[in-house]
């Protein structure tokens, strides 16, 4: 191990300087109460935390700053916590999404700024963990990412109930008539028992096991619930590990985030069953370490793996029950073993992924399969689509979805917003059958700023007495990582920016064929070119601040919906001083 003496590390470039500026910057951080020592020249170590009330998934990363502190002071550096912005899911309006590259601005100019060595990224909710790694990446300093964890499992009526998973299944039941107010608020009561992201394979879980999987996270650290006791040792020891990064001088970023990774992350995704989200987020943080991502490598790297995890939404179990599984540590060996994972990718641990994961074994063989006797077969994974309705590609989480409907024709219901939608399908007289094909529109990263998670259109209440539990729907929009139904997202490109979606009429046939990988609007070439010339284009709602400068440089979905001037990275060259 080599440790470089005071003066050559990034941080005694504030504190090891001689005169005014030394004398500047030691002496205020010494005004929180350090002794000198903490000036030796040991590794100055950040813990971002995305700690908020305003997100409930992370409000309890202080006790997981507090454990990341302990493990740093025991291996000799020096923590420094620095709270960054935080996205909640759950109440952030239009949509957490919009703000996923403000909080990676945010997190990479923070870190640059800074008289840091290295950092931990504390995350949780499901844009924080990207968040934090897009900021970490373009900065590029030894840096390892801590998840908070997920709640316990929810309980209702002596049966589990799962975050997002159930709350589109109960609320849906409520419409339907077959559950009371009561007993939806009965079952509200119940389903969030802890501190923790949401428990079932949704995107907080799904990005916290990709992060893994990239090799950003401690070994078997992604499924670890919230309140156990696990989470806090896991994050002492980060807090160990980031301070012999430092000194060993990494690995860093850009040595974990290679294509290998990103085709393990990928691999992973699709064993896990998880969220079409990643789908986005690994290609933006690709995007920032040079890594070109085309979204066939989704479908193509998936197309031999099979789902081993059985999880809500495409399962039946809980995080709670991944973990007492082996959590994600299992996963990774089985597709090791199998030959469809690179073993040799290196991780924040040093090592490489197939040394961490050898020894890991199934403990729950219901909820953690073999490649042998999957839950579902090769194939199962994020499908991508073409055809003249997305020339750019539109994704199908196909094993979320209904196996009948996978080949599809029927006739387009068009709504160009979620609220024509939502104000429309209650109506008794409303002219939709289960056979129709509903299509949402301008609902994409331009359109409806953020691309909110509104492609799972809730069905007709009148359809949904009638017993159907699943149509086919398409849309520029995203999905909630717990959504589940044959739901075609992240048309591109969307409406707003003039792709074809905008020029379906309610009445023209639709074709969906999964099988065939094809999406289309059975309309000739010559009357899409009419329509286009009759199109208006798209005026974006807002005129300044933060969703002006997104709107005007957010990429489409299929390029990971970065801004345009964020893919890259600038490194962690040291700023002018502020003299
Ligand atoms: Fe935060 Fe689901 S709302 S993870």
């Amino acid at each position: 191990m080599v440790d470089t003496v005071a003066g050559e590390r990034r941080s005694a470039r504030w504190f090891g300087v001689p005169g005014r500026p030394g004398f500047l910057h030691r002496s205020w951080v010494r005004a929180e109460g350090f002794t000198p020592e903490v000036f030796d020249g040991r590794p100055v170590i950040g813990i971002a935390n995305s700690a908020s009330e305003l997100t409930p998934c992370n409000s309890h990363l202080g006790r997981v700053a507090e454990a990341v502190k302990r493990g740093v002071w025991q291996a000799g550096g020096f923590p420094l916590e620095f709270p960054t912005m935080s996205l909640g899911e759950s109440l952030m309006r239009p949509s957490a999404m919009l703000f996923r590259n403000l909080m990676a601005m945010e997190v990479e100019e923070t870190l640059r700024a800074n008289p840091l060595d290295g950092v931990v990224l504390l995350s949780g909710c499901d844009k924080t963990t990207p968040g934090m790694l897009l900021g970490a990446a373009s900065v590029d300093l030894p840096a390892i990412l801590v998840t908070g964890g997920p709640m316990l499992r929810g309980r209702w009526r002596g049966e589990d109930v799962g975050s997002g998973t159930d709350v589109w299944r109960l609320t849906e039941e409520h419409r339907a008539g077959r559950l009371s107010a009561d007993e939806l608020l009965e079952a509200e009561t119940c389903m969030n028992r802890s501190n923790g992201h949401c428990m079932t394979m949704g995107t907080a879980s799904t990005m916290a096991c990709v992060a893994e999987a990239l090799g950003m996270s401690l070994s078997g650290s992604a499924a670890i619930p919230a309140p156990d006791a696990g989470r806090l040792r896991v994050a002492q020891r980060a807090g160990q590990r980031i301070v012999e990064m430092v000194r060993e001088d990494g690995p860093r970023p850009s040595a974990i985030l290679t294509r290998r990774a990103f085709e393990n992350a990928i691999r992973a995704n699709a064993a896990i069953g998880g969220s079409t989200n990643a789908v986005i987020h690994l290609t933006a943080i690709a995007g920032r370490v040079g890594v070109a991502l085309e979204l066939e490598e989704f479908d193509r790297l998936s197309a031999d793996v099979p789902l081993l995890v059985d999880l809500m939404p495409s399962g039946r179990f809980l995080m709670e029950d991944f973990y007492d599984a082996g959590g994600l540590p299992v996963v990774l060996a089985e597709l090791v073993r199998a030959g469809l994972l690179d073993g040799e990718a290196r991780t924040v641990e040093g090592g490489t992924i197939a040394s961490q994961v050898e020894r890991s074994r199934s403990w729950r063989p219901d909820v953690v399969r073999t490649v042998a006797d999957p839950v579902q077969a090769a194939g199962s994974g994020t499908a991508v689509l073409r055809g003249n309705l997305c020339p750019d590609g539109a994704v199908l989480k196909i094993s979320a979805a209904s196996p009948d409907l996978l080949r599809h024709t029927g006739r387009a219901v068009v709504f160009d917003s979620i609220e024509e939608y939502l104000e429309t399908i209650d109506r008794e007289d409303v002219d939709i059958s289960s056979s129709d094909v509903l299509v949402l529109r301008y609902s994409g990263p331009r359109g409806y700023p953020g691309m909110p998670e509104v492609g799972n259109l809730p069905l007709p209440a009148r359809l949904l007495r009638e017993g159907v539990t699943d149509m086919v729907r398409i849309s520029d929009a995203r999905m909630s990582g717990t959504g589940y139904g044959t739901v075609v997202l992240h048309v591109a490109p969307e409406a707003a920016a003039g792709g074809p979606l905008a020029l379906v009429r309610t009445g023209d046939v639709v074709t969906l064929d999964a099988t065939a990988r094809v999406l289309r609007v059975e309309v000739g070439d010559e009357e899409l070119a009419s329509r286009r010339a009759a199109w208006t284009p798209f005026e974006p709602p807002s005129t300044r601040g933060w969703t002006r400068l997104y709107v005007d440089h957010v990429l489409q979905a299929d390029k990971g919906c970065d801004l345009d001037f964020l893919v890259g990275s600038s490194g962690d060259a040291v700023p002018r001083e502020n003299h």
